[in-house]
């Protein structure tokens, strides 16, 4: 059977099965979301968060791209964290990397002007920032802890960006936290980077903005 048979015969018997076991599921869900996260995640067909976190459907408002970036210049991007923190009030933005992350590995080895390469650009800006203490780690390491660097650099963007700081200053609730997947051990980690205020971010960078 190929793949997309599978996936509508899959698709044929899950949804038979909840509308037996869970009678109204559906139609519950039909009529609105009230996500609790939203997940910035990496593309990456292992790391999707619908099994990483096990929480139900309607829980997680997603956006996915190759290396979890939030680009500040990405109507996508935009777009997504205007409507989910606007409009669905979602009280948690995730953004999630992950040990392995081919888009890490790529801005590390090569650079050049394909579509996925002018992208991984702003992976390169992070990389660059901080040189001096990533040459100094064997390929692996150093690989993983761009990756780590990446979400915290990722978590500021969200942070520095008009919509969360609007949200934070008319009292709304906006959390906004960095993790790491481990693809080896499916474990997810923080690091350390979580704001829920304008000054609490300002406190960990050190900067003054003016809203
Ligand atoms: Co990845």
């Amino acid at each position: 059977m190929s793949s997309i048979k599978q996936m509508l015969e899959n698709n044929r018997k899950w949804s038979e099965r909840i509308r037996k076991e869970s009678p109204g599921y559906l139609e519950t869900l039909s009529n609105a979301q009230t996500p609790e996260i939203l997940w910035v995640g990496c593309s990456d067909s292992r790391v999707g968060p619908d099994q990483l976190i096990g929480l139900p459907m309607g829980s997680v408002f997603v956006h996915r791209n190759v290396a979890n970036i939030f680009a500040t210049n990405d109507l996508n991007c935009l777009a997504v964290l205007e409507y989910a923190v606007d409009e669905l009030k979602v009280p948690n933005i995730v953004v999630c990397g992950h040990y392995g992350c081919g888009g890490v590995h790529a801005a590390l080895e090569h650079s050049g002007v394909q579509p996925v390469d002018l992208w991984l650009d702003q992976l390169r800006f992070v990389y660059n920032r901080h040189a001096e203490e990533l040459n100094q780690l064997p390929p692996t390491e150093r690989a993983n802890r761009l990756a780590e660097l990446n979400v915290e650099s990722q978590v500021h963007n969200i942070c520095r960006n008009t919509i969360v700081r609007e949200a934070w200053k008319r009292g709304q609730e906006v959390n906004v936290i960095g993790v790491i997947y481990d693809i080896h051990d499916g474990l997810l980690k923080q690091l350390g980077v979580e704001f829920r205020s304008r000054e609490a971010w300002e406190a960990h960078y050190g900067e003054s903005f003016s809203v």
